[in-house]
């Protein structure tokens, strides 16, 4: 059916153009023949502490900026244990120029709260909530990404790609409105492939159903979208909208 069009159409899509960055790339590993499920746990955790620093710098400024600023902090601080053991001042001038700098001090914070609990990295969005500065949107990130929770991410970029799919008209600023597309987004996230769906998605909104002018000719997902079959007056709310 519809859904499963959507998510075959943009996974194919996905594949074909996602962008080659940083904290895509898995990180090289050593594998000792005792110790394999050791080694596959530290792997995962080290991708789920790639995707929470990504994600964070993400929040707040663009893929171009943020990839200096991601390379610079995983020469400093590879690992989270690393990380754990910075002071405040250091992690504050790595993040001198991407503002909001409440949010480094929640990576430091979480990172000392997680590396104290010797558990490993959490890997359910419930657990993820628990941590200091993690909230719904980082929670789902890290699950879906390095963990493979069938859960949603949505952002701005995610709330305009759902909200033209689905044709929902009503104020994209409402919460019952961002409710009602993180309530859509989980019934549309892909269940084998979470993590490369909703980043999907987010990269859709990003690069081709954009605010204005979107690029539908070259949309993978144009025959699902409610938005591009109604007639130009109505399309137009969708379009200015979001
Ligand atoms: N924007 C924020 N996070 C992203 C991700 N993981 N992929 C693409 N765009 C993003």
């Amino acid at each position: 059916d519809e859904t499963l069009k959507i998510r075959a159409s943009l996974l194919g899509w996905y594949d074909l153009n996602k962008r080659d960055l940083p904290w895509r790339t898995p990180t090289t590993t050593t594998t000792h023949e005792d110790e394999e499920d050791e080694d596959a746990h530290e792997d995962q955790d080290n991708r789920a502490y790639a995707v929470w620093v990504s994600e964070v710098m993400l929040q707040q400024t663009r893929v171009e900026t943020v990839i200096d600023y991601y390379n610079r902090w995983m020469q400093k601080w590879p690992t989270l244990h690393h990380l754990s053991l910075a002071s405040l001042e250091e992690v504050n001038e790595m993040w001198a120029g991407l503002g909001y700098y409440r949010r480094a001090r929640f990576l430091l914070e979480g990172a000392k709260m997680i590396s104290e609990g010797k558990c490993g990295f959490p890997s359910t969005t419930s657990a993820l909530r628990e941590v200091p500065g993690i909230g719904n949107y980082t929670a789902g990130a890290i699950a879906s990404i390095a963990f493979k929770e069938a859960v949603p991410v949505v952002d701005g970029n995610v709330v305009r790609v759902i909200a033209r799919l689905k044709a929902i008209s009503s104020n994209p600023k409402h919460s019952s409105t961002i409710k009602n597309i993180w309530r859509l987004a989980g019934q549309l996230v892909d269940p084998c492939k979470p993590g490369d769906f909703n980043q999907a998605l987010m990269e859709l909104g990003a690069t081709i159903c954009t605010p204005l002018n979107p690029i539908c000719s070259a949309c993978p997902v144009s025959d699902e979208c409610s938005a591009l079959s109604m007639s130009e007056s109505h399309r137009s709310i969708l379009v200015t909208d979001y």
